[in-house]
């Protein structure tokens, strides 16, 4: 038995901005965005389309915590006008900050209790949300999680309302047209990992898949391309299609290890989102295959019947882009991710991995190794794996020897002195 359930009503295409008025419908508005020149233009031309908003909250920071959400909620409880609706306009941190604001009713101390306790969640009664992504990654638009940040406690933590769904999620490519090549890369592979995150999960199913399955073609198929040609309309729809439908499956399944593993590289390290929970999913691919048919056959559909070898196609694409999939390359040391591999897995989202349950000899029997993956993990798996080979070896060795003797006994001495040559050959 299966469910799909999303409510986000969905507005995509080209210009598809031009219908914000419409979809605000006159309702007193806040405005949560950047404060980057760009983004004042976009504040300019959805007040022209929808009125003027009550409050514009635009110094959304990246990876937005306690601290800058607080400040963000005591500005929205200060307006005079309170907003019936929240517009949030930017990547995953303002859309995230955005539903934090709408959950908030202008006190962060409500939201932040529910986050830290996982209790008054029920007690939250967040104002519509529209979405308005201007990457193509994020996902955010279509799902209920918002990511905040305890930057002083190094934690991450996840809002996950049933009511945090955005009211309306309005994809419009032409606005991430402005995105410089880095970011289109980072938030492009953010997309591939929700699309492949979603599929090797436990709560995977059929509608998720499917649509996973195109969102992640789509992206090894049109982001080296977009790399090369940015201003490219028709490969930016096709990235912002494949992101939203990555974000819907998503949104059923939640991710899985790649992205637990990545929360430290981006608190301690600084490493962007979604180069942090993309470098890895060549490691975390071969540890989904082989162990669960229905993921081996859906990624099959991706990467073709020889999934080792789809292994080796993701790394390449990674590598490709500029994406090291070594996590020394970001700041870690190698015993420190053997021990972070084997505490994801068993925590959090790892528990959504269908690789989680399979045991270490399971492991052993499967290659590991792939270019540029060099975890004490991975050795580990790989010296089992070489005592059975060592093993196997000195069978084959102790028989042909055995073979050898009688054979040559019997040629060159004659039945007589056969059992002597066995006597001292064999054990
Ligand atoms: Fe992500």
């Amino acid at each position: 038995m299966w469910n799909f359930f999303n409510p986000v009503k969905l507005v995509f295409g080209i210009d598809a901005l031009d219908r914000i008025g419409e979809l605000v419908g006159g309702r007193p508005y806040g405005l949560v965005t950047y404060g980057d020149p760009f983004f004042s233009e976009l504040t300019e031309r959805i007040s022209q389309l929808a009125g003027t908003p009550g409050i514009v909250i635009n110094d959304v920071s990246p990876n937005p915590g306690f601290g800058s959400l607080a400040v963000s909620c005591d500005r929205l409880a200060s307006t005079g006008r309170s907003p019936e609706i929240i517009v949030a306009v930017g990547g995953g941190s303002a859309i995230d900050t955005g539903k934090v604001l709408a959950a908030s009713g202008g006190d962060f101390s409500r939201v932040r209790e529910c986050l830290e306790t996982g209790e008054g969640g029920q007690r939250l009664k967040p104002l519509p949300l529209i979405a308005i992504p201007t990457t193509a990654g994020t996902g955010s638009e279509v799902t209920r999680f918002a990511t905040v940040w305890d930057h002083l406690g190094k934690k991450k933590y996840s809002l996950a309302l049933d009511s945090s769904y955005p009211e309306y999620a309005l994809v419009d490519p032409v606005l991430s047209q402005q995105a410089p090549r880095d970011l289109t890369i980072s938030t492009g592979v953010d997309a591939l990992s929700h699309a492949l995150e979603s599929i090797w999960n436990v709560n995977a199913n059929p509608i998720s898949s499917h649509l996973c399955v195109f969102a992640a073609k789509e992206v090894l198929l049109a982001l080296p391309l977009l790399s090369k040609n940015l201003d490219n309309l028709d490969l930016r729809l096709r990235m912002a299609r494949a992101a939203t439908m990555a974000g819907l499956g998503m949104s059923n399944t939640q991710t899985a290890l790649a992205h637990i593993l990545s929360y430290p590289f981006t608190l301690n390290y600084g490493v962007p989102h979604g180069i942090a929970c993309s470098f890895c999913l060549p490691m975390v691919m071969q540890r989904a295959i082989g162990f669960n048919p229905e993921c081996d056959s859906t990624l099959g559909k991706i990467f073709g019947n020889d999934l080792e070898a789809g292994v080796e196609q993701l790394s390449d694409f990674l590598l490709d882009l500029g994406i090291s999939t070594s996590p020394e390359d970001y700041g870690m040391e190698e015993k420190e991710w053997s021990a972070l591999v084997q505490t994801a897995i068993g925590s959090g989202l790892g528990k959504n991995f269908v690789g989680r349950d399979a045991t270490p000899a399971a492991r052993a029997n499967s290659s590991l190794k792939h270019r540029g993956i060099t975890s004490r993990t991975c050795e580990i798996w790989d010296f089992n794996h070489s005592v059975h080979s060592l093993v196997r070896r000195c069978f084959i060795w102790v028989s042909l020897t055995f073979i050898s003797c009688h054979v040559f006994s019997w040629a060159h001495f004659g039945p007589r002195f056969r059992g002597f040559v066995l006597g001292v050959f064999t054990p």
